[in-house]
């Protein structure tokens, strides 16, 4: 910032020329970080968001029609994953997205075991492949993780996570597909074992929970996962990925007002008044909230339905395709649009190498590992781009040959600065 103001020009022009290194999404050659569902709901997304822009969601008594966007997309939410029916009457609130809605599980199942079971050590018990925020959240909120592994289908090891489980467990997890390689956990099985111990479950559906249902709604089949499921108390469901608002937009559900209860921080021993907060954050953007509303009643389920159909075809292709270039395969069965690439015999292939040369065409996938794969997020903004990847894929494994990269990083987080 100089002493002087720039120009509104300048200003504009600069962060337009700042921006042109940045990935182009729009163009379907990126397969994860956005969402696209097209032209007209990204209008709608950036119309609602500008409505909103300068309102704070802090406070719902002072821009009530904030409090009711909220109300109405939770309820949205509730019904997509069955949580409204004559034996469940789930409750939730908005969240920043998927890590601030793991972290509230983790601190609400805390809070609850503590208030509950006088539990003072707790626990956490989940898979190695859930999701990298329950970590975080552990690390946060005091409670140990026991890591169990994952089994030669990359879905947990019920026997393993049986083990790990005992009276200090405070929150056992299944994840709704998990990120690396896109497989659903054994939800009922996992949350029959957290029910035995009298203890919570969660499930993430972070990437799940806009896909899932409407799967199921256009016939195929899906393993269970939401609220049908005894013994699931709580769910993270991600707007802001396949049901493509913009950043900012996630809900986590709990089965009973008394289990969200605990999600809610209370305090009146301060000067400025009582203060209630239902989420890591205070002050909060009023734009996620009324885009996410916007864009949910823009699409409507018959809008998913044919995003989400889009989608799974395109996920087929891609399944299909990569397992059709000599030398690669797909990291197990993938359940729904998350897609795992790797070399059959990782000595012979560097996948790494690989998406070196995908890099340098403009393709934008996550490096994972363990083990060294490449990860694809399909939406609807990818399907187009699919018969193209596949053919620049499959010049790149025949490029790249037997060479190999020094480099093994991986990408899906990195801070960005030097360290
Ligand atoms: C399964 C799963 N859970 C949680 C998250 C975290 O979501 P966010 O990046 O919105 O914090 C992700 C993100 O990709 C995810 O795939």
């Amino acid at each position: 910032m100089g002493r002087e103001g720039m120009s509104k020009d300048e200003v504009l022009s600069t962060l337009v020329a700042m921006k042109s290194g940045d990935k182009d999404w729009r163009n379907g050659r990126c397969f994860a970080l956005v969402f696209n569902a097209g032209d007209e709901v990204e209008e709608i997304a950036r119309e609602a968001s500008v409505l909103y822009l300068s309102e704070n969601g802090l406070n719902p008594l002072a821009f009530p029609s904030l409090g009711r966007m909220q109300e109405e997309i939770v309820d949205t939410v509730a019904q997509m994953l069955h949580g409204r029916t004559e034996s469940c009457d789930a409750q939730g609130f908005m969240t920043s997205g998927g890590t601030e809605s793991i972290l509230l599980a983790v601190k609400a199942a805390r809070d609850r075991a503590s208030t509950l079971r006088g539990v003072s050590k707790p626990n956490m018990v989940l898979g190695e492949s859930a999701h990298a925020a329950f970590h975080k959240a552990g690390h946060d909120y005091g409670v140990e993780i026991r890591k169990v592994s994952v089994k030669t289908h990359w879905r947990v090891d019920l026997n393993a996570m049986s083990n790990a489980i005992d009276s200090d467990t405070v929150l056992v997890v299944g994840s709704a597909p998990q990120y690396p390689q896109g497989v659903i956990d054994p939800i009922p099985e996992i949350a029959a074992l957290a029910s035995n111990a009298g203890t919570s479950c969660h499930v993430d559906a972070c990437m799940g929970g806009f896909v899932l249902p409407f799967m199921e709604s256009l016939g195929y089949p899906v393993a269970p996962w939401d609220f049908r499921v005894e013994g699931v108390t709580s769910i993270s469901a991600d707007i802001h990925k396949l049901g493509y608002s913009p950043k900012g937009a996630s809900v986590l559900l709990h089965r009973t007002e008394e289990m969200r209860r605990h999600q809610i921080f209370f305090f009146d021993g301060w000067l400025g008044g009582f203060y209630a907060s239902t989420g890591l954050l205070g002050t909060k953007a009023a734009g996620p909230i009324a885009a996410a509303w916007a864009v949910t009643h823009f699409l409507g389920e018959a809008g998913y339905m044919r995003l989400v159909e889009k989608t799974m075809e395109a996920t087929k292709r891609l399944i299909e395709g990569v397992e059709s270039i000599p030398g690669l395969q797909v990291l197990g069965e993938p359940d729904a649009h998350l897609v795992a690439i790797a070399a059959i015999n990782p000595d012979e292939i560097d996948i790494f190498a690989v998406m070196d040369a995908l890099s340098a065409g403009g393709w934008h996938l996550d490096r994972q590992r363990p083990p060294d794969s490449i990860h694809a997020t399909v939406s609807a903004g990818t399907a187009g781009a699919i018969g193209d990847f596949l053919s620049d894929l499959r010049s790149a494994v025949v490029l790249v040959g037997s060479s190999r990269t020094d480099d093994r990083s991986t990408n899906y987080a990195p801070i960005g600065i030097d360290e």
